[in-house]
């Protein structure tokens, strides 16, 4: 009775210029070692079999799909119609795994994220899945914040309770009941949740039996929940399309940490270490990578020239060749129409030079 949902129909502007519009962050190989999409589906494997995995992405990361993981099955990959961010999503996935089976358990994954410690990460999931086959509540994963982050949701924990039998062997992992989550908080907000030690960032994993989010999608957001509804009786006949068209027409944006997460009553928190890090700006890829300060000859093809640099992150994924000399402490990036050059610890504002580039068209 266990699914995985991945979803993978986000923007990730801020690892601009790798991550585009028309390429987004999820299919892009970032650390040369393979999409994260990729990365995400071989990761979840090991614990869920797959003829239980399903994606949810847009047309044309359908189309992305293919390039990347050339093997998944299609009739496995859900189609949105339009972006509506994590809720719509995540109510569609809902309606085609309940179809499937209405006793089914869900992991719920994003697809832009990087994952250390992989038999860690799968203990936390399986103990998830028994937590939420028990209880009934949501279940989130938690990491320990090590900075007032503003990107990320925060969970706050309430009373801890025994660990499910996968875990009890370690003493790496807690177990609490959330007393309250808040998605996104202002900066100085995030300096209390961070003091306060009793929060945890939400790393976007959430594990629930199907029934439990139904619930809580009828309780936060009816009006989903009856498109919820809609969809899933319309599942398999004639008029599936249409119907999934029409409440994307006009139904809302919002992701499922403002619209269920800060507002569902029973939810749970796992936290744990498993190397976890959601790659949202280039000073987190590079923190993964290593620096990189290669001199000519560490590159094979030549196409990176660097004198008298240090420190610096290069990513040239363009065929020019490129050249430095005297820079310290900088990250560039080169692909075949654009370049960042950026001083480390500043790339948290490539977004706003997104934004800035879309307005001015
Ligand atoms: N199919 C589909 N459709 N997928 C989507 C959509 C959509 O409309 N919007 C976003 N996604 C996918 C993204 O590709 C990503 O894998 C995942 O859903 C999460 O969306 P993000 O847009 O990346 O969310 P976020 O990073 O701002 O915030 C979420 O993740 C944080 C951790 O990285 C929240 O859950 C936070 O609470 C959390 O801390
Ligand atoms: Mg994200």
């Amino acid at each position: 009775h266990v699914y995985a949902v991945i979803m993978a129909g986000g923007i990730g502007k801020k690892l601009w210029p790798l991550s585009r519009k028309k390429m987004p962050k999820q299919f892009v190989d970032l650390l040369d070692d393979g999409t994260m999409i990729a990365k995400t589906v071989r990761r979840i494997s090991g614990l869920v079999p797959e003829e239980n995995i399903f994606i949810i992405t847009s047309e044309m990361g359908r189309t992305l799909l293919s390039a990347s993981l050339g093997s998944f099955r299609q009739d496995h990959i859900i189609v949105e119609p339009a972006s509506r961010n994590t809720a719509p999503c995540i109510a569609l996935a809902t309606a085609h795994i309940k179809k499937r089976d209405v006793d089914a358990v869900t992991i719920v994954l994003p697809s832009d994220h990087l994952v250390l410690d992989q038999q860690a990460f799968i203990k936390v999931v399986e103990a998830g899945i028994e937590i939420a086959s028990e209880k009934k509540g949501l279940v989130t994963i938690g990491i320990k914040p090590d900075r007032p982050e503003t990107a990320y949701g925060y969970i706050q924990a309430d009373a801890e309770l025994p660990l499910p039998s996968v875990l009890s062997d370690s003493s790496d992992f807690m177990l609490f009941k959330v007393k309250a989550f808040a998605e996104k908080p202002d900066a100085a907000t995030a300096v209390e949740f961070l003091e306060s030690k009793d929060f945890y960032w939400n790393s976007g994993v959430f594990i629930w039996h199907i029934d439990a989010i139904s619930r809580e999608f009828e309780r936060s957001m009816p009006e989903l929940y009856k498109d919820l509804l809609a969809i899933y009786d319309s599942l398999g006949t004639e008029s599936e399309q249409k119907v999934i068209e029409d409440v994307y027409s006009w139904i809302h944006p919002l992701s499922i940490d403002y619209g269920i997460m800060e507002k569902a009553e029973t939810v749970f928190v796992l936290t744990g270490e498993f190397g976890w890090t959601d790659l949202g700006c280039w000073d987190e890829v590079l923190k993964v990578a290593g620096d990189r300060s290669v001199s000519a000859g560490d590159v094979p093809d030549n196409r990176l020239v660097q004198i008298d640099c240090d420190n610096n992150f290069i990513k040239n994924s363009s065929g020019k060749v490129v050249c430095t000399i005297g820079m310290h402490d900088i990250i560039i990036v080169v692909t075949d129409d654009a370049l960042l050059v950026c001083s480390k610890g500043k790339s948290c504002h490539v977004g706003d030079a997104v934004d800035t580039l879309r307005r001015e068209g």
